[in-house]
């Protein structure tokens, strides 16, 4: 039985995955053509960033029609015949839905500035302070005060994104009913799975000055939260029992994740938390340039497993997605070892518990961008942070230093598909610069290359099938005070399953705290890797190991 738990993911950035019509913006078309690249690589689900209408200031995270697709991106026939041509191929499409905020350009935007008082409820209006100034002291995530003035009404508008990404009102119950609408309306068309952007923000608490931080303990978590999501099951994707939810958590409590992904499937099948993905910021300040803490690393990714384990939650797991750095660049080797250290992190997110995904170039090894001037970036992200940080005094090299290392656009380049000049991704001039590597690291030198770090991502889907105890296996650390090796156990019936990585490229001797007689190699990223009780492991050397 295919479940969200034995399902893996692949998430596609449309925009830049492949272009058909040579304008240098990839479309529902080049996803279509890519249908059987997909399928090659096993994947279940494909999670579509939006291509919804969007003057796309935050590449279409800034939605003005939610049932209309931009015509950058295809038609709706366009995506009709991709969610058909994907059923044939066992694959199922899965949505991202932004319902924190809409576009200023919405209409219900566009009429709540008109004066229509039933649109200006669906947005948070409030006046500024007696003496002046915004309503409350908290930061955009995109950096500057999060309220936005509106001189003709008199009153600010809350955008905890971008200033054209107006919050929704969801205490308005009109509002919640437009959002069910519109998650039936994509129901009607065959999705099959919701994935849902910054979904713990939408209910605020008190709006009050933060004293402590940028306001994030008003709105995170809210109130209403678990109730606003229950409805939302209720009324539109709990109906069908086909349907997989992903909610997309921005600085979350596990103890609010045992609820958001329980088992009993009252709110969504599993969450995206970040915790583990801030271990090079310092708090939550992401940027500055510090080395990633291996300690941390471990220490969170261990306590979300067991923890969530423990309370029948259930996790997505994952490195990478638009929002994030590469992966191989921040954690593992873009020199030497850029396969071993590939296959290693694959092997470690894999065979934890929980639905991985795949953020597309991901199976390939894609690094980051690798820009070598500031007009390369495109991020609204980036191009604020680099304003906030030249104000605040920083040199030009240095900030530049550390959107090399932090910027959203390290992901974000285009899908390197061949070896040519723009790596096969358009015939025209991409949106975004594609990474001069597209030379050697690209899909057609990689698919059916045996050795590839796609073959690997392969054999780690397959196995994810053949062996319920990647799905099913219960979650034990393994060596937690180990400085450079991240270990873990996975145990269902008479199975076990031992995961055991690494994590740098300096060699090392692992003590296995369990016996190892019985275990044999399921796969690993060496072609000669041999079980002993004191194991010497090679840079980045990655193994799975299984008893049955
Ligand atoms: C999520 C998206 C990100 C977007 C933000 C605002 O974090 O993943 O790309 O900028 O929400 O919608
Ligand atoms: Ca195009």
């Amino acid at each position: 039985m295919n479940t969200f738990k034995n399902s893996v993911v692949y998430q596609i950035y449309p925009k830049s995955f492949l272009d058909t019509n040579g304008d240098g913006l990839g479309d529902l078309r080049g996803v279509i053509e890519k249908l059987d690249y997909l399928q090659t690589l096993g994947v279940d689900y494909i999670w579509l960033t939006p291509f919804f209408v969007s003057p796309q200031n935050d590449n279409g995270y800034d939605v003005a029609d939610y049932r209309a697709i931009d015509p950058r991106y295809g038609t709706m026939e366009d995506f009709e015949e991709l969610v058909a041509q994907a059923r044939t191929r066992n694959i199922k499409i899965m949505l991202d839905m932004v319902f924190n905020h809409t576009s200023t350009s919405h209409v219900w935007f566009q009429k709540a500035l008109a004066g229509d008082p039933v649109y200006r409820d669906y947005y948070i209006f409030r006046p500024g302070k007696p003496q002046g100034g915004p309503p409350t002291n908290w930061e955009s995530k995109f950096g500057r005060n999060a309220w936005e003035y509106v001189p003709q009404l008199d009153q600010y508008y809350l955008h905890l994104f971008d200033k054209t990404q107006a919050d929704l009102h969801w205490e308005n119950p009109a509002v919640r009913r437009e959002v069910q609408d519109i998650v039936r309306f994509w129901m009607e068309k065959g999705v099959k799975g919701f994935r849902f952007d910054v979904v713990n923000l939408i209910s605020k608490g008190e709006y009050a000055d933060d004293t402590q931080g940028d306001g994030r303990r008003f709105y995170t978590d809210g109130p209403r939260i678990h109730e606003f999501l229950m409805e939302l099951n209720r009324e539109s994707f709990g109906k069908d029992p086909e349907i997989i939810t992903v909610g997309e958590m921005s600085s979350t409590s596990m103890e609010n994740c045992f609820r958001y992904a329980g088992a009993d499937g009252q709110e969504l099948s599993m969450v995206f938390s970040f915790h583990h993905l801030k271990v090079d910021f310092v708090g939550n300040e992401k940027w500055v340039l510090v080395p990633a803490d291996f300690g941390k690393l471990k220490e969170i990714l261990f306590s979300w497993q067991e923890g969530m384990a423990a309370h029948g939650a259930w996790n997505a797991v994952f490195w990478c997605n638009h929002d994030q750095p590469r992966v191989v660049s921040r954690f593992g080797d873009e020199g030497e070892y850029w396969k071993q250290s590939a296959k290693m992190l694959a092997n470690v997110i894999h065979a934890m518990r929980g639905t991985p995904y795949i953020y597309q170039g991901e199976e390939l090894g894609m690094t980051n961008a690798g820009f070598t001037s500031l007009d390369q970036y495109r991020d609204v992200e980036s191009l604020n942070h680099y304003r906030i940080l030249r104000d605040k005094g920083m040199s030009r090299e240095s900030v530049y230093n550390i959107l090399k290392v932090h910027s959203r656009d390290n992901s974000r380049t285009p899908m390197q598909w061949t070896g040519e000049e723009q790596g096969g991704f358009t015939t025209g001039q991409p949106w975004i610069s594609v990474n001069p590597n597209t030379r050697t690291i690209n899909a057609e030198s990689q698919v059916g290359d045996p050795d590839s770090i796609f073959a690997h991502y392969q054999a780690l889907i397959r196995l994810r099938k053949e062996y319920p105890v990647f799905a099913q296996g219960d979650f034990r650390a393994l060596s937690q005070e180990d400085p450079q090796v991240l270990a873990y156990q996975r145990r269902w019936e008479n199975t076990s399953l031992i995961c055991l990585s690494n994590f740098y490229r300096k060699e090392t001797t692992w003590q296995a705290p369990l016996d190892l007689t019985g275990y044999r190699v399921l796969l690993s990223n060496y072609p000669d890797s041999l079980p002993a009780q004191s194991w010497k492991l090679r840079p980045y050397e990655s193994v799975l190991l299984i008893k049955e």
